[in-house]
This record gives structure tokens, sequence and C-alpha cells, in this order.
């Protein structure tokens, strides 16, 4: 008789019956009917000769793994170092942010080295591939492309061709014809990706997965990959915004939290290999509301610009807009804005902006939002040549942060002249650049000329 079950297509949690909100991941009518496949027992016993013996840790070889270069040193420093032969790779994104663009260029290098490449592609037909080939000046490489949405026709592919690299453009589009599932479920998605793992792993072949994820995150979540393969990188970026970040989830082979910056053209992504400077290029000078603040994505300091704006509001609720940034986070900073400094923001609509589509989490950026807001809610310039460090407390007290040097050093280089930055942190003197360390907000913005 058919089993069925419902599965979540968000975060994979099974349940006997349908329920309208998944109890595990909490999102809405995400949960579908699926075919319930009977596990393989396994019938014959293996001959006791196959097994693998535990081994002392000392009795390990010690080989140092021997990375590939992809030629695009933003991603190779991502990873790492290059990419370790048979790790499997999740690259994840919302469609259209450049997941093929970025993994054909990664072929289109190793294929220059004379590294065999299969990429797979259910998703567009041989023709497309090779336009885009032809605008990433590639076409006329040896990489091998295959259009199909089969798994059978992958393994046939690969057997063929004996790839080193291995490129699945989409997991979502992939299927198992031997599963009952749709494709795009859960269990088909799964499913292919162990098959996957079984072949990068025997066959040492490096394996990129591209999976789909949508604003909400819906569609057969990459989520529920992400613990079976080795990296797990996602890309982001506003479609709107021409640069994009690729970050590192999980690394099994490196740092994780590292990021890249890459900036689409329309020659494919180009690498940015100074970001700040990329992310203060727009910044107009001597106007309020905007300040630049330093902070780390990773191991990598960046310096941006944060804007805000206080607008007067006929209406009797005042809205509180932020891009880019917490806005229950904005709404704290507000109320310590308003409790411990007394700057107000009587009934004005607080818009707060980070320049260049960037999202800031740190909370080191803290007492350069409030700087900015009081700029803003003053209508006062802050110096431009200043950057503005440091965390925030309830009492409106500044604390410390981490890694202050790599910071410092990028404001230095930069042209900065002076740094506002938490008390104890002044032993880490820079030749051209002021610190000026502050214990409260309201030195803070006495200093900045914002308050008397
Ligand atoms: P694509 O890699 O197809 O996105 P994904 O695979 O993540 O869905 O590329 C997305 C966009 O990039 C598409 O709108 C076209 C644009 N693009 C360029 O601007 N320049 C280029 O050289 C290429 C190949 C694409
Ligand atoms: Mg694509």
């Amino acid at each position: 008789m058919r089993k069925v079950h419902f599965v979540c297509q968000n975060c994979g949690y099974e349940s006997p019956r349908w329920l309208g909100r998944c109890p595990n991941c909490e999102s809405w009518n995400t949960l579908t009917e699926e075919e319930v496949i009977p596990k393989k027992l396994s019938s014959s016993k293996r001959s006791t000769d196959t097994y693998t013996s535990p081994k002392r840790l000392a009795e390990l070889s010690l080989t140092p793994v021997q990375r590939l270069k992809t030629g695009i040193d933003e991603l190779d420093r991502v990873l790492g170092g290059g990419i370790v032969p048979g790790s499997l790779l999740l690259l994840g994104g919302e469609p259209g942010i450049g997941k093929s663009t970025l993994l054909l260029q990664v072929c289109r290098n190793l294929a220059r080295n004379k590294i065999p490449v299969l990429y797979v592609t259910g998703e567009e037909s041989a023709e497309q591939v090779r336009l885009r080939a032809e605008r990433l000046n590639s076409s006329l490489l040896d990489i091998f492309v295959l259009c199909t949405i089969s798994l059978e026709d992958v393994v046939h592919g690969v057997n063929q061709v004996n790839p080193r690299i291995l490129v699945i453009d989409s997991i979502q589009t992939l299927t198992n014809p031997a599963l009952p599932s749709t494709p795009g479920s859960v269990a088909q998605v799964r499913d292919c990706t162990a098959e996957l793992l079984k072949l990068a792993k025997t066959q040492c072949i490096t394996t990129f997965i591209i999976g789909h994820v949508t604003k909400f995150g819906v569609i057969a979540g990459p989520k529920t990959l992400e613990h079976m393969v080795d990296t797990v990188l996602y890309f982001e970026g506003e479609t709107t915004y021409n640069y994009r970040i690729i970050r590192t989830v999980k690394n099994r082979y490196g740092p994780t939290n590292e990021i890249g910056v890459f900036e689409m053209t329309d020659i494919g992504l180009k690498e940015v290999s100074n970001p700040s400077e990329l992310f203060l290029s727009d910044r107009r000078r001597n106007v309020s509301g905007s300040v630049v603040v330093a902070t780390l994505e990773g191991t990598r300091p960046l310096l941006v610009e944060i804007q805000a704006l206080a607008a007067p509001t006929p209406f009797p609720l005042p809205q509180r807009i932020a891009t880019g940034f917490d806005l229950r986070r904005l709404s704290l900073l507000l109320g310590i804005l308003e409790r411990r400094a007394g700057i107000s923001t009587g009934n004005r609509d607080i818009f707060l902006n980070v320049a260049g589509g960037l999202k800031l989490t740190e909370p080191a950026v803290d007492l350069g939002v409030i700087c900015t807001l009081a700029s803003a809610i003053r209508n006062t310039p802050l110096p431009e040549d200043t950057v503005v460090i440091g965390e925030v407390g309830l009492a409106g007290e500044i604390r410390t942060v981490s890694r202050i040097e790599a910071r410092l050093n990028e404001a230095q280089r930069l042209g900065f002249k002076r740094a506002l930055l938490p008390p104890n942190l002044t032993k880490f003197k820079k030749s051209n650049i002021e610190l000026v360390p502050v214990e409260t907000i309201n030195s803070a913005l006495k200093y900045l000329g914002v308050k008397k």
C-alpha cells in the first residue's frame, strides 16, 4: 500500500498528518505530501575483511591538502586558500544573483589550466550556456556541458568524461527517477545530494551544488543540505545594486563568516579587492545624518557609511524604517538617545540606511548609528574625517569591541584622521590617526559638536 507522510519543504520536518505550521521552523503552509520511501535493509552480510578498523590518531598520515586555485582571489580567500579536491560545496542564493555566472567563471579558469570540467544544467539550454560562456570569454574552452534533470544522466556523464570538477546547476532541478517524490521536494534534493556526495568522495571530484533560496526560504531549502556538504557559501546582495557578497556559512577546510566582494559587470563578476573604497565612493561631504563606521566581516575590516534622515511628519504615529540594519535595534538606540542624551525624535519619521546595500549586524556600529541619528535630528553635520567605533550599552556607556587594530588600520589606509573608540583601547596607537576615547554617548556627541 502507498504510504504517505508530510514533509516541511523548508527544513525537512516530517509529520504523519498535515499541519498548517511547521512546529520545527515555524514557517506557514510548507508541509506537502510525500510518499514514504521504504528503507532498504541490507540483506547479505558483509564479509569481515571489508570492515574498516579504527586507527590511532598518531598513525594517520599527515599530508597537507593540495588546494586548487580557482583563479578568483576573492573566492579562494573565502574558501581558505582554494578548493580542496573531492570536497562538496553548496552555493546558495536568490535567483538572478549570479550563481551560474560565478561558477562558469570558475570552470573557465580551471579549464584554462587543463583541468577537466563538467557543467550540468537543468535550468538552461545548451545554447543559453554557450551564450553566457561567450560573454565570459570562455566559449572556446574545453568545458563539457550536460543539459539534463536526471541523476542517472549525471552519473553516466561523469563516467564518460571523468571530470575533476562537477557543477550541478541547480540541485532543485535534479531528480532521481527511481524516487516517487516530485522534483525539487526535500526527499529528492536530499537523495540527489547523497548520491553526489558518494560520487565526490569515491572518485575525488570536487562538486559545486547550486541551490536556490527565495527571500522567504521556502523552496526545498538548501538548509536541509547544509550538514551533508563540506562547505556552504551564500551569495548575497540586492539585485538593484551591482555588488555581490559571498559568505562562508560552514567550512570544514577553512574559516567561516569570511566574505568576498564582487561587482556584476557586463563581462561577468569582477573582484573588488578594496571594498571599503567602493562603499564610501558615493559619500557626500558636509551633510547631516552621515557617519562612517568600521565593521568586521569575518576577519576583514570594512568601512561603511550609515545615513539617517529625520523628517517631520503630519501623522500622529511617526515611522521607523531601516535598510540593512535591524529595526528593533534602531528602536533601542533611539530609546537610549532620548533617555541618556536627551535628544528626542519629536514628531519625526526616522529613516536609517546602510549605504551600498550591505547588512550590518555587528554591535560595534551602535555608536555610529547613535551619532548619525543625533546628527540627523539636530541637522548638524559630523566631522567628515572621523570614523566612529563602539558598542552602546543601555546606560549609554560605550563598550569595547574586538580586533580594534584591524579596524584602525583600515581607517588609516583610507585617510581618516580621527577615530572615536571605547575608552580602554587607546593603547593601539597609530601614527596618522588620532584616537579619541569616549566613555558615554554624551561625551561622543559633545566631541562631535552635535550636543552642547
Ligand atoms: P545568473 O548567474 O544567471 O544568476 P543565477 O544563476 O544566480 O540565477 O546571473 C544573473 C544576472 O546577471 C542576470 O540578470 C544577468 C546578469 N549578468 C550580467 O550582468 N553580466 C554577465 O556577464 C552575466 C553572465 C550575467
Ligand atoms: Mg542560474
